[in-house]
């Protein structure tokens, strides 16, 4: 929808968008009709159908990947002080929910091609304090997932997997998302399947599903459903229950046994997110396409760009194109970013590089384990553009075309 005639030069290429038809207009339009805008049929039916994709047994929909990255660490409930071991190469509210929750991240390196984290110094990292691993597939590409299971049951830790930008990768045929404990998805319109604004944890667990549904919803007890029949609840003791200070008999509905939030999304975005995964395997096959004919044109430049790498394992479904400028390169990044986006092609740096960098976290309390050189070389020299499905063939040709002017004028 809204597919614009792709002039080139004028036309933007854009690094994402938000691909959909008259299907995801009408299923919106639709639900709307029905009157009902808390989450409720088409909320419960797509949290079924994700969870059924990814092969977990519960998944709970949320405003955001941001929203569902900080509940599935509210989820566990962790004493303040205790430490969670994530790349210091980050998105900011993935590393956010660790000092907001008053733990304290512990920073380990990524390596460079994959932009994941270096698996193999995590041990070295934990100390008594460890809880858990905080662990984003960076733009789609699984992280060695052998080496990280292996430590989480050694030293019997958390996993939580962002898996925001990965929808649809595996590891071992085994789809990112259903190795930890937990894991979060975004669907931005930039994702593989959008909502507009929204997001899903999903796990295997049923008594940390309940807890986290409930620090979604104010952090109420009762669990009814939008369509419960029976006055009294679905346990019917509604009013009949005892709790804390509370006096006998007051209404369950609206004891609240968590600190909670409202991260809620609305149904009828719920109603798109069911039209767009029908769509799904189609979005992740162009990526992959879009992904292989752009490395196929960008191996002739490996003497200036570090090419992405992966697990051999690994079947990323990925987020984006990204390249890494080489030291030794006869321009920058800036340089390079600059041209692109004056010639109408969008680029985007690796999220927040090293985060600590950042003025935001000057006086946030972590740990380093480590040196962190390649999470600042990537702040520095690491840039992405698109693999979306929105991307074509033209807009393809039209970026190689550019790209030889661009090396064309440096010389
Ligand atoms: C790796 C990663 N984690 C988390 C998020 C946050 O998702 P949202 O924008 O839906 O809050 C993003 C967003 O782009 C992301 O790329």
């Amino acid at each position: 929808m809204n597919k614009k005639k792709f002039i080139p030069g004028k036309t933007k290429v854009q690094y994402a968008g938000a691909y959909y038809d008259n299907k995801e207009v009408d299923a919106m339009i639709k639900s709307i009709k029905k009157g009902w805008f808390g989450v409720g049929e088409k909320a419960d039916k797509f949290e079924k159908e994700f969870a059924q994709f990814i092969g977990v047994k519960n998944a709970i929909v949320t405003n955001s990947g941001s929203s569902a990255t900080l509940l599935a660490v509210a989820g566990f409930g962790f004493k303040p002080g205790l430490e969670i071991i994530t790349p210091a190469c980050n998105f900011p509210t993935s590393f956010n929910p660790i000092v907001q929750l008053g733990l304290v991240p512990v920073l380990i390196d990524v390596d460079l091609g994959t932009y994941n984290i270096k698996a193999e110094l995590i041990e070295k990292a934990i100390t008594k304090k460890t809880v858990a691993l905080l662990i984003p597939h960076t733009l789609g590409n699984p992280c060695n997932m052998k080496k990280i299971m292996k430590i989480k049951k050694k030293y019997n830790l958390k996993l939580i997997e962002d898996n925001c930008d990965a929808l649809g990768s595996t590891y071992n045929n085994q789809k990112t998302g259903s190795f930890g404990d937990v894991a979060t998805c975004s669907f931005y319109p930039a994702h593989h399947i959008t909502i507009g604004e929204g997001g899903m944890v999903y796990l295997n667990s049923n008594s940390r599903e309940r807890k986290i549904r409930s620090l979604r919803d104010w952090g109420r007890a009762c669990h009814c459903k939008w369509d419960q029949k029976n006055p009294h609840g679905a346990c019917k003791n509604r009013f009949n229950f005892q709790l804390g200070d509370l006096p006998k008999g007051y209404d369950h509905r609206y004891t609240y046994t968590s600190i909670g939030y409202n991260l809620k999304p609305v149904e009828f975005q719920c109603a798109m997110g069911l039209e767009q995964l029908k769509k799904l395997p189609f979005f992740v096959k162009k990526r992959r396409q879009n992904f292989t004919k752009l490395y196929n044109y960008f191996k002739k430049f490996e003497k200036y760009f570090i090419l992405p790498k992966w697990e051999k394992e690994a079947k990323p479904s990925w987020f984006s194109f990204p390249l890494t400028v080489k030291d030794k390169a006869p321009f920058s990044r800036r340089d390079i970013s600059i041209y692109l986006e004056d010639h109408n092609i969008q680029t985007r740096p690796l999220f927040a590089g090293n985060i600590i960098r950042h003025p935001a976290y000057k006086n946030v309390k972590y740990r380093i384990s480590g040196s962190l050189k390649n999470s600042d070389k990537i702040l520095l020299d690491t840039f992405f553009i698109g693999v979306w499905p929105g991307m074509d063939d033209e807009q393809i040709g039209y970026i190689k075309k550019t790209v030889n002017k661009f090396f064309k004028q440096l010389y």
